[in-house]
């Protein structure tokens, strides 16, 4: 059991998490007035006149509606409250989310990679955020058929994440912004760091936390009988 201090601070921090969520896709959507007609004179769109018309234009449409809406409903699903108060929704729009992560994000996110603004290699990060992407979902779909739920959360989880990567470079974007950076290799290594990052982190704490891992702070028998012998 979590001691109440741990367990109020965890609440705030999932609140802030929530809200910083909720207000950069916000941010987000309001920028789309320079794609609802495509304007080559805003920051993502110019100089994309050469091959936005045609397949880009339609990955690119794919994507900006549907990104926002797999924030949205990911932040639904995750809530264990809204799982177990609607179970049914969960199953409902789970559907929803992976046929949207998919059939759209995917592919479109793939195709768009090539045409990276920071260059290659943060085309090849999203790229590769892209496969990782699919692959969660499917894993995760997978293990939520077989009935393995707990592997379905972590996949499902990892899913999440990957997403939430447009909100992190978002943030890194923004952080550029004040601080003024001039470097070239800034956005390439945000691209790396915004989804990196947080999967690794994921990672970490799923291990330290695996059934069998002795915590690190509680000695062993052993260390206890060493100390014993030598007092
Ligand atoms: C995790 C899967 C995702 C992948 C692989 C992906 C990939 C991409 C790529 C390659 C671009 C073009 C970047 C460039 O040319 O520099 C892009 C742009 C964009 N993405 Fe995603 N993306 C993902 C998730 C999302 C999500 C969840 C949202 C939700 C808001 C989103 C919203 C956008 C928007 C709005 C743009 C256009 C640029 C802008 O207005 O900032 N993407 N994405």
């Amino acid at each position: 059991m979590m001691p109440f201090s741990l367990r109020t601070l965890r609440r705030v921090l999932n609140v802030v998490v929530v809200v910083l969520i909720v207000k950069v896709t916000v941010g987000i959507v309001l920028g789309y007035r320079n794609y609802f007609p495509a304007n080559f004179n805003s920051d993502f769109l110019r100089g994309r006149e050469d091959y936005y018309f045609g397949a880009y234009s339609g990955a690119f449409y794919a994507h900006i509606v549907a990104g926002p809406v797999v924030l949205m409903l990911g932040l639904l699903l995750i809530s264990t409250r809204f799982r177990t108060r609607f179970p049914r929704w969960h199953r409902k729009l789970g559907r929803v989310q992976g046929m949207t992560v998919l059939l759209l994000i995917v592919p479109s996110g793939l195709w768009m990679a090539a045409y990276a603004s920071s260059g290659p290699v943060a085309g090849v990060s999203l790229a590769l955020l892209a496969i990782l992407t699919g692959t969660t979902t499917l894993l995760g779909w997978k293990a939520a058929i077989r009935r393995q739920f707990a592997e379905h959360r972590r996949w499902m989880t990892r899913t999440f994440l990957l997403l939430c990567s447009a909100v992190v470079l978002r943030l890194f974007g923004g952080l550029g912004s004040v601080l003024a950076v001039q470097a070239e290799w800034y956005d390439p290594v945000a691209t790396w760091i915004s989804w990196g990052l947080p999967l690794l982190g994921f990672e970490i704490s799923l291990w330290r936390t695996k059934p069998g891992r002795r915590p690190v702070l509680i000695p062993s028998e052993n260390e206890l009988t060493a100390v014993s012998a030598t007092s």
